[in-house]
């Protein structure tokens, strides 16, 4: 998701400046082109080299510097960057930035940035917690900065608390939505995913070869563009991003019940979870013994259709789209549970595409058909997420 974006990584004097060597390699995995800023202090911690040699770029550090000012000065190095991620922050460029002085680098481009800024600051507890420390990230917090706060733990200065600089894939999931356009700013949206399990006796089940990974990755899209969402989310669902609200669920009864309080008066509701038509009409307590009687009979009793039930509840989502794995005929068995159903689309995708990394399918409206085509399911998500939005 990172793919071509410039990052500015400005990199303060504190203990965890380790740590910004493995967020600039991760940043850079994941397709972003890295220039770093380094504090005088920050050198004391880790060499240059060390992040020259790992981004192939030469690291800036001084603003006096005459080739820096012939080749990318201060003014062009933020101007070159689409956002700016500081990591660590010490509590002193916390001061110094919040109050506009500018005297290094670091805080002389700040103070020239007009493109989103992320911070993580990292400090000892005490530090983190003095008033002027708080009233300067809160300065920053009001002039638009997004802050991945410190975690807590034990502290490198041997104290326990709030100060660990966050771990680099959060500080790189704060950074996406800064880097995404917000065209699902102020919706919210409701997504299941996984399979359901459905229990006969004290030890087997009934469940599907459903990963959950289509729906997470929907519910991570859909809030990197803005949206509050909330992830119904069936047995071995992936974990997704922080803010995103997970309901974990093991039966299909489970699984309604959560999407009905969960989906009344959402903007969107996505039906991906592959929820068991049936389950048994009695669960054992105990394990069952063999029988020795050659076979058994087993009664399963219809499950409650969720997608029905959420496109025919009170406060309806204003748009709820279902998923329909099939084998064959994938358009016209769509169209014929869209009415059905009452739903406002449906994703009709192939059943081999269960528990795939790729996925490819039509996404079906009472007007129209789309074809999505065969991809990475990352991809194939983004598609559809265009798709709800142009509905
Ligand atoms: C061993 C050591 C560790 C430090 N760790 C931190 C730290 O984690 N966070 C912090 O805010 N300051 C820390 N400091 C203090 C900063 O290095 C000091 O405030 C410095 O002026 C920061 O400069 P800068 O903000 O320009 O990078 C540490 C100092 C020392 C000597």
């Amino acid at each position: 998701m990172l793919k071509d974006k410039r990052i500015l990584l400005g990199v303060g004097g504190g203990i965890a400046v380790y740590r910004a060597v493995e967020l600039m390699r991760l940043l850079m995995k994941q397709g972003a082109e890295v220039q770093v800023v380094m504090t005088k202090s920050a050198q004391e911690f880790v060499t240059p080299l060390t992040f020259e040699a790992l981004s192939g770029n030469k690291v800036h550090t001084d603003l006096f510097d005459l080739t820096e000012q012939h080749g990318m000065g201060h003014i062009q190095l933020v101007r070159w960057a689409d956002a700016v991620v500081l990591a660590p922050v010490t509590s002193n460029l916390l001061a110094k930035i919040s109050h506009g002085i500018a005297d290094d680098l670091l805080t002389t481009l700040m103070l020239a940035n007009e493109k989103p800024v992320l911070i993580a600051p990292a400090m000892n507890v005490s530090m983190w917690q003095a008033d002027a420390t708080q009233r300067n990230v809160s300065i920053l917090k009001e002039r638009g900065y997004a802050v991945v706060e410190p975690v807590a733990g034990e502290l490198a200065c041997g104290e326990q608390g709030a100060g660990r600089l966050a771990e680099p894939e959060s500080i790189i999931q704060a950074l996406l939505p800064l880097l995404t356009e917000q065209t699902l700013a102020g919706q919210y949206w409701v997504i299941n995913a996984g399979p359901t399990v459905e229990a006969w006796d004290a030890v087997r089940i009934l469940t599907n070869r459903a990963s959950g990974a289509l729906g997470a990755m929907l519910a991570d899209a859909a809030a990197v563009c803005g949206a509050k969402v909330c992830l119904i989310a069936g047995k071995g669902t992936p974990q997704t991003r922080h803010d995103v609200q997970r309901i974990d669920v093991e039966r299909a009864a489970e699984m309604l019940d959560a999407c009905l309080l969960a989906a009344q008066g959402a903007d969107v509701f996505v039906g991906t979870a592959a929820v068991s038509d049936y389950r048994f009409s009695e669960t054992l307590a105990s394990k069952l013994k063999r029988q020795g009687s050659g076979s058994i009979q087993v009664e399963l009793v219809e499950n409650p259709d969720i997608i029905q039930a959420v496109a025919t509840m009170d406060k309806r989502p204003h748009q709820v789209i279902a998923f329909a794995a099939e084998s064959e005929n994938h358009v016209a068995y769509a169209q014929e549970k869209l009415r059905r159903k009452g739903v406002d689309a449906i994703v009709a995708n192939d059943v081999s595409n269960m528990g795939a990394n790729t996925a490819s399918g039509y996404y079906v409206t009472v007007n129209d058909v789309f074809k999505l085509n065969a991809q990475d399911k990352a991809l194939f998500v983004r598609q559809l997420v265009q798709h709800i939005i142009n509905m």
